[in-house]
């Protein structure tokens, strides 16, 4: 991979590559929607993810050309100009990064040369934009050898996520792709950022992705409004519970106090987040304990919450994973990351894995139109550069 990289960076930029760096993307194998009402997630970073090749420039110039979009060509962004701007496109996100690291006082004093390559399907919910801000991150630490902890670039990657491109998401894809370990599952209370890293071993089994390959349009907007209706319930039991988060509240709790909430929209928002918080704590209990049955069947249980109560599912995840479900010897699958189409996770034996995609795949093709996608996860480290 990284000598055919190697080359098309010479293609492109007319000299040799210098450093080279990966940043995976990421699933969630429970716990979502959690992350920004002060809950526990729990996942892990994979294999599939983006390669960055880099070269020094003299001048103060950062080229960036993405063979992911070739014909967007080189898209330059000058040291003096780091403001967001639409026709920048993807570079946004590596912009953000430099901005921001660059007011937090880090020198960066010259240009680069940047060549990416990104593994994760384009729009597929695995955390395409978390993985480039990691990656950019990591490359701007290591050829200005700044000083700076990863944690503070996951930190900086999430402000960038909020406050240069607009999506007021959490901070557990930046902290999986950031942190991760190989073959590791993270439980993180992302109210404290303690965590605590749990073996991923499935034993005879599998985490297959499938990607609907419906796109995650309109998923922005959706994700602020889900956003916001959380905070509109947080701030109408704060009326009488002394809460900071959500996800402080246990459902007993939640259910003597609901009649605190006006709507009941909003009620069944709250509740999706306390559930499915409980749900991660179980469900991680269950892995250490090798109980893959009561964990596939918190995975089942988490998809339905996204579906009836938090409402960010749609007719393609649901096919993939109701039909995943159905699945003789598959022990549990949601939906995982944001959600509005993506991917699904569910947990398969190994050796059903091929009658598992046939299966499935089939009965998606016939309902939706259009084919699903399933690959194997592979849990990896988090980014990094490669020797
Ligand atoms: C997206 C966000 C995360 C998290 C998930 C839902 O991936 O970036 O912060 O909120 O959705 O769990």
């Amino acid at each position: 991979m990284l000598t055919q990289l190697k080359k098309q960076f010479e293609t492109v930029f007319k000299k040799e590559s210098e450093n080279y760096y990966f940043s995976p993307g990421r699933i969630n194998l429970i716990g979502e929607h959690t992350d920004y009402n002060g809950g526990n997630v729990f996942p892990s970073a994979i294999t599939i993810g983006t390669y960055g090749l880099v070269s020094k420039r003299e001048d103060r110039t950062f080229n960036f050309y993405s063979d992911n979009f070739p014909n967007k060509g080189v898209i330059s962004v000058e040291l003096t100009n780091l403001e967001f701007d639409e026709k920048d496109d993807w570079t946004n996100y590596s912009k953000g990064v430099i901005k921001f690291l660059k007011e937090s006082g880090y020198e960066i004093n010259h240009g680069l040369d940047v060549f990416f390559f990104g593994t994760i399907p384009n729009g597929a919910g695995l955390s395409s934009s978390a993985s480039i801000e990691l990656l950019m991150g990591v490359i701007l630490r290591d050829e200005f050898n700044l000083e700076v902890e990863m944690i503070d670039l996951v930190k900086l990657g999430k402000k960038v996520e909020n406050e240069f491109i607009g999506v007021n998401s959490g901070i557990m894809d930046q902290f999986a792709i950031g942190m991760g370990k190989k073959n590791q599952a993270m439980l993180l209370n992302t109210n404290t950022l303690d965590y605590e890293l749990v073996s991923a071993n499935f034993l005879d089994n599998v985490i297959v992705i499938m990607n609907t390959n419906k796109r995650r349009e309109l998923a922005d907007s959706k994700y602020n409004e889900r956003r916001a209706e959380c905070e509109s319930a947080l701030k109408q039991l704060q009326t009488k519970i002394d809460i900071n988060e959500l996800c402080e509240l246990d459902l007993v709790t939640f259910e003597a106090n609901k009649h605190l909430i006006d709507n009941p929209i909003l009620i069944k928002r709250a509740k999706h987040a306390i559930s499915e918080n409980e749900r991660t704590l179980i469900a991680k209990e269950a892995l250490v304990a090798g109980d893959l049955t009561k964990f596939g069947l918190l995975l089942n249980a988490s998809h339905k919450s996204l579906k009836e109560d938090y409402e960010v599912t749609g007719i393609e995840l649901d096919t993939l994973v109701e039909e995943a479900q159905k699945v003789e010897g598959v022990f549990g699958a949601r939906m995982t990351g944001a959600g509005f189409g993506g991917c699904g996770i569910a947990l398969v034996p190994q050796n059903k894995v091929e009658l598992f995609i046939e299966q499935v795949g089939k009965a998606y093709l016939s309902k939706i139109g259009y084919e699903a996608d399933f690959y194997e996860a592979k849990i990896d480290d988090g980014t990094r550069q490669l020797s």
